[in-house]
C-alpha cells in the first residue's frame, strides 16, 4: 500500500488484510475526475482566505490542471494499492507538484471531498442519462410510428381484451420513461453540491470566500454553468452525513429498470413461438450448446432479470443508512458500488433495448390471426346496443350470452344471420355488428385518447 493521509498517531501498522478490505479506490476511481475539480475549487478558496501564497496557488494549479488532462486523456496512473482515491490524487499531486501538494487538505476532509465527489459525478452522468433517456423514447415512438396502423390485441389479466394500435402501446412505454426523466431531473436540481463542510464542523474560511471562490474557479474550469449548483455548504453536519441523493437516484433508477423489465416481458411473450408477433434480430440474441434450433431473447432476459439488481442496490443503501448517528460513518462507504453499478447498468441497457428495437420485425399474419378472435370487439358489439338506447348492464348481458354461444357452437359472430342475432336481441343489427366486428374500426373508434 502506498501513502497514507493518516497514521502518525498510531504505534503500529495496519492489519494488511484490514487494509485491503477498507480500500474503496476498486470503485472510487471513477470520481477522479470529479476530485481534481473539487480540490481546483478548494485551491482557490484557499488561496483568498490566504492560507496559501500566489506561488504556491500557482503550483497547485498546474499540477492539478495536468493531472486532470491526465485523466481525461485516460493517461492518469490509477494506484489500486491506495486507500482510496482520494489518497490516490493527493500522492499523484505530490510527484507533479512537490511538497506544496501537502497544502492541499488544508481546511478540508474525505469527509466532504467525498460527497463533492459524489455529488458532481452523479450530476454528470445523471445529465448524460437524461440525453440516452431521450433518445430512447425517441426510438420507442419511431417504432409505434413506423408502424401507425398496426392494431393488435391488447390484453388485461393476459387474456385477450380489446383491439389496440402499436403506437399506443410504445407511448405507454415512452410515458414510463418521460417520468422517470421528470424524476431524475427533480433529484439532480436537489443535488445541493458544496464546499466547506470540513471533517463534520465546518471550516475557518468564510462562506463569502467560498462564494466568490468557487465561481472564480469555476470561470477558470469554463464551466460557469456549475456556480447555479455550487456553493458554500448550509450545514456541515448534513452535508457530511447525507446519501439521500444516492438513495434518491437509485430509487428512481429501481423504478426505471421496472419499466425496462416489464417492457422486456412483453417483447419476451411477443417473441414466443405460441405469439409469433415479432422476430428480434440476431444481433440480440444467442443460441444454446445443446439444442441446435434454438435462438433466445437473452438480451432482454437479462435486462428483465436486472430490476433485481437495481433494486437489491436500493435496498443495499438504504439499509446501510439506516441508524446511522450523525454524522460520518464509514459504513457510508458501501454506498458506491450500488450507486456506479445501477447507473452503469442502466446505461448500457438503454444503449442495447435502443438498438435492440430497431431490429424488430413484425408477423402481421400471426397478428391478424389473434385479431380474428372475434371477443375483442364484444365491448364494441355492447356500444352498439347502447347506441341504441339499450341500458349497458342489459348490453353487456346480451352480448355476453351471443359470445358464449358462438364459443359453444363454434360458429363465427359474423357468419350469424339476422333472424340468429334477433334471438339475442331485435336491437342488433347484422350491418352494424359486421362493421364492430372489424378490430380496425373498434381500435379507431375510441376517440377518447385522441
Ligand atoms: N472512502 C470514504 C467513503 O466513501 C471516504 C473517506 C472518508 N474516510 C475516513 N476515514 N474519514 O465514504
Amino acid at each position: 500500500m502506498t501513502t497514507k493521509l493518516w497514521g502518525a498517531r498510531f504505534a503500529r501498522e495496519i492489519d494488511p488484510f484490514f487494509e485491503k478490505f477498507s480500500s474503496s479506490i476498486a470503485a472510487d476511481y471513477r470520481l477522479a475526475k470529479c476530485d481534481l475539480i473539487g480540490s481546483f475549487l478548494h485551491i482557490h478558496v484557499l488561496k483568498g482566505a490566504k492560507l496559501i501564497a500566489a506561488g504556491d496557488f500557482a503550483k497547485l494549479k498546474k499540477g492539478l490542471l495536468s493531472l486532470l488532462s491526465d485523466v481525461d486523456k485516460g493517461r492518469f496512473a490509477y494506484d489500486f494499492t491506495s486507500e482510496d482515491i482520494h489518497t490516490n490524487i493527493q500522492n499523484a499531486l505530490l510527484k507533479k507538484a512537490g511538497p506544496v501538494a501537502g497544502k492541499l487538505q488544508t481546511c478540508r476532509s474525505r469527509n466532504d471531498q467525498v460527497v463533492f465527489d459524489t455529488k458532481l459525478y452523479c450530476l454528470i452522468n445523471g445529465a448524460r442519462l437524461q440525453e440516452s433517456i431521450f433518445f430512447f423514447r425517441k426510438t420507442l415512438l419511431a417504432l409505434g410510428n413506423l408502424h401507425s396502423s398496426l392494431v393488435m390485441p391488447g390484453y388485461t389479466h393476459m387474456q385477450h381484451a380489446q383491439p389496440v394500435y402499436l403506437k399506443d402501446y410504445c407511448s405507454a412505454y415512452a410515458l414510463m420513461f418521460e417520468r422517470d426523466a421528470q424524476r431524475l431531473e427533480d433529484a439532480l436540481m436537489r443535488l445541493d453540491i458544496s464546499q466547506g463542510a470540513g471533517a463534520l464542523a465546518g471550516t475557518p474560511i468564510p462562506s463569502s470566500i467560498y462564494k466568490a471562490q468557487i465561481k472564480k474557479a469555476l470561470d477558470a474550469l469554463k464551466m460557469p454553468g456549475l456556480a447555479k449548483l455550487v456553493g458554500p455548504c448550509e450545514n456541515s453536519l448534513s452535508v457530511v452525513s447525507d446519501r439521500d441523493f444516492v438513495a434518491e437516484l437509485l430509487s428512481l433508477l429501481a423504478i426505471m429498470g421496472m419499466h425496462i423489465s416489464r417492457l422486456c416481458e412483453d417483447l419476451v411473450l411477443w417473441s414466443s413461438r405460441e405469439f409469433g408477433f415479432i422476430e428480434i434480430g440476431d444481433e440480440y440474441c444467442t443460441g444454446s450448446s445443446l439444442m441446435p434450433q434454438k435462438k433466445n431473447p437473452d438480451a432482454l432476459e437479462l435486462m428483465r432479470g436486472s430490476a433485481g439488481i437495481l433494486y437489491g442496490n436500493l435496498i443495499s443503501v438504504l439499509v446501510i443508512l439506516k441508524g446511522l448517528p450523525l454524522s460520518y460513518n464509514r459504513d457510508m462507504q458501501w454506498d458506491k458500488e450500488p450507486l456506479f453499478s445501477s447507473l452503469e447498468l442502466i446505461e448500457s441497457e438503454l444503449v442495447i433495448l435502443s438498438g435492440l428495437l430497431k431490429t424488430i420485425k413484425f408477423n402481421k399474419a400471426n397478428i391478424e390471426h389473434q385479431l380474428g378472435d372475434e371477443s375483442l370487439c364484444a365491448t364494441d358489439l355492447a356500444d352498439h346496443l347502447v347506441a341504441s338506447g339499450v341500458p349497458f348492464q342489459e348490453a353487456h348481458k346480451v352480448i355476453g350470452k351471443l359470445v358464449r354461444h358462438s364459443l359453444k357452437t363454434g360458429k363465427k359472430i359474423k357468419g350469424m344471420t339476422q333472424e340468429e342475432l334477433n334471438l339475442f336481441s331485435k336491437k342488433l343489427n347484422k350491418r352494424e355488428v359486421l362493421k364492430r366486428l372489424n378490430p380496425y374500426f373498434c381500435a379507431s373508434s375510441k376517440k377518447s385518447v385522441r
